[in-house]
C-alpha cells in the first residue's frame, strides 16, 4: 500500500559505536509521524540496530543481500541471514552496487524474486546517468532498468515493493533534480507500470526519490504528488538533518 517513506542508506560509514550513538539521538529525537522511517546501516551492524532500536518504530533494513538461498558466495549475505536478524526489508539495485560491483539487471532480477519469495520487502533502486540525461534519454533508461528487472512480477508481488528513483548525477553530488524533474519521471514511472499492470498498483506504489535531499530542498520535493518520499544518503548520517528531513514530509 502506497505509503509515505523516509530511508536512510547510511553506505559504508558508521562503525558499531557510532552507530549505537547515531541511532540512540535518532529514536531520542524522532517526530510523531505517519511516514514510515528506515535506517540501512552496514550488515555488520545490522544485529545490534535491531536490538538498539526494539522499542522504536524505526524499521532497520540492508543496503544489499544475495540471490542465493545459501552456498558458496565468499562474503556475502542471503535473504535468511537478514530474516534471522530481524531484517525485513533490503535495498536493491543502488547504483553503488551497478557501477561498483557489477549488478546487471539480469543480477538484480534475481535478488528481487529471491527477496520476494523470501517474503523480504524490496526497496528496489534506479536512475540515470547524466549522459542519459543530456542526450535526453533518461526516460527509456528508467524504463528499461524497471521492465529488466521488474516486469515479469506477479502482480500480486508488487505489494511488497519500493521503488526509489535515484538520477547517478545527484548522488552525492550536491546537485538535486529540481521538484519537477523528481515529479516528472515519478509520474512517467507510474505511467510505465500502468502500462505493464494497472492503474492500481501504479497508485499503489511507493515511489521515493534520492539524490541530495537535505533539509532544505526536502519539503519541496516531498511536496510534488508523485514523490512519496526519500531515500537519504549524507544527510541520514547526521541526526538533525534526518530528524528535519522526516519532519519535511
Ligand atoms: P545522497 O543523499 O548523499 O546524495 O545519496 C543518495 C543515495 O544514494 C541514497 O541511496
Amino acid at each position: 500500500m502506497r505509503s509515505k517513506i523516509v530511508a536512510g542508506n547510511w553506505k559504508m560509514n558508521k562503525n558499531l559505536s557510532e552507530t549505537e550513538a547515531l541511532l540512540t539521538e535518532l529514536s531520542a529525537k524522532l517526530p510523531d509521524t505517519q511516514a514510515e522511517v528506515m535506517v540501512a546501516p552496514t550488515y555488520i551492524n545490522l544485529t545490534a540496530a535491531v536490538r538498539n532500536l526494539e522499542a522504536s518504530t524505526i524499521e532497520v533494513i540492508s543496503q544489499n543481500m544475495h540471490f542465493a538461498e545459501n552456498g558458496a558466495y565468499t562474503g556475502e549475505i542471503s535473504a535468511d541471514m537478514l530474516l534471522s536478524v530481524g531484517i525485513n526489508t533490503a535495498i536493491i539495485g543502488h547504483s553503488e552496487r551497478r557501477a561498483y560491483f557489477g549488478e546487471t539487471d539480469e543480477i538484480l532480477a534475481k535478488k528481487v524474486k529471491t527477496a520476494l519469495a523470501k517474503n523480504i520487502r524490496v526497496m528496489f533502486c534506479f536512475g540515470e546517468e547524466l549522459e542519459d540525461r543530456k542526450s535526453d534519454n533518461h526516460f527509456n533508461v528508467v524504463e528499461s532498468q524497471l521492465k529488466n528487472a521488474l516486469f515479469d512480477l506477479d502482480a500480486s508481488a508488487w505489494k511488497n515493493i519500493i521503488l526509489a528513483y535515484e538520477p547517478v548525477w545527484a548522488i552525492g553530488t550536491g546537485e538535486t533534480a529540481s521538484p519537477e524533474q523528481a515529479q516528472e519521471m515519478h509520474a512517467f514511472i507510474r505511467k510505465t507500470i500502468t502500462e505493464a499492470y494497472d492503474a492500481t498498483i501504479a497508485n499503489n506504489v511507493s515511489i521515493l526519490y534520492g539524490g541530495s535531499v537535505k533539509p532544505g530542498n526536502a519539503v519541496e520535493i516531498f511536496s510534488k504528488p508523485d514523490v512519496d518520499g526519500g531515500l537519504i544518503g549524507g544527510a541520514a548520517l547526521v541526526a538533525d538533518d534526518f530528524i528535519a528531513i522526516i519532519k519535511a514530509i
